[in-house]
């Protein structure tokens, strides 16, 4: 069963993977039924962390994972400032229980909830200082649009259990210009689709290549860089 608020529905997590750069270490605090998680490229390494153990027993063991029972809030800082100085590019997923007064339902949802807007503020500062990139999920609030001023935002609709609702991520980067992973790319499934299709027509051209040739496309590619 889907877990609550997560975010393993059609087009949504497709949307959130597409808007993740390139990172060595991928940090997920706020893991629940971990679609972000399970549905990207993995990273070199993976923290995931939820203050329910029960939704963490699935990662123990998977190597390359690191598993963390905790408060997200207290436990990011240090473990953040260790990595990036350690010279590690980090990228922060962060889905956390949504402000309650933005919810259709006020009723609590997880063994473990941010009732309070004081716990959300906290949140927000939180994030606010990480030295690494970030991305965070919501629903639209006054709260989070006073805080996020300086971050970039997109909002897509998502089917939910009480019918449709606008999901908002805002992020702490410029628009990537490169991806983790280009599995998703494309608005909906048809394009999707379709990119998938002409992947795989240039992956079979590419194999038909000499190395010596493959790399000659390559440096065009470099020269061309990020410009459309
Ligand atoms: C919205 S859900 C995450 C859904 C997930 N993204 C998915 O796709 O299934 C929020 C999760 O945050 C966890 N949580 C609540 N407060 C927390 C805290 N202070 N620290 C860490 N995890 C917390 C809850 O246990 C819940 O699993």
């Amino acid at each position: 069963m889907a877990y609550p608020g997560g975010k393993s529905g059609d087009g949504i997590f497709h949307k959130i993977i597409n808007q993740i750069p390139p990172h060595d270490v991928y940090i997920e605090p706020f893991l629940g039924g971990g679609a972000i998680m399970l549905n990207k490229r993995r990273a070199s390494s993976s923290i995931v962390i939820d203050s329910d153990a029960d939704v963490l027993t699935d990662f123990v063991g998977q190597p390359g994972v690191i598993v963390e029972c905790g408060d997200a809030i207290s436990l990011l800082p240090d473990l953040v400032a260790t990595l990036v100085s350690d010279g590690k590019n980090v990228f922060v997923y962060a889905d956390p229980p949504y402000l309650l007064e933005t919810r259709k339902s006020k009723r609590p949802i997880y063994k473990n909830e941010m009732m309070s807007e004081h716990a959300h503020s906290l949140l927000l500062a939180m994030l606010q200082k990480l030295p690494c990139m970030v991305a965070l999920s919501g629903y639209w609030s006054s709260l989070y649009e006073s805080s996020l001023q300086e971050w970039r935002s997109i909002n897509f609709q998502a089917r939910t259990r009480g019918g449709t609702a606008t999901e908002w991520l805002w992020m702490n980067y410029p628009e990537p210009l490169e991806l983790h992973d280009y599995r998703y790319l494309g608005g909906n499934f048809r394009e999707r689709e379709k990119i998938t299709r002409q992947r795989k027509r240039w992956r079979a051209r590419l194999a038909r290549m000499s190395a010596l040739q493959r790399y000659a496309l390559l440096s065009s590619i470099a020269e061309l860089g990020g410009t459309s």
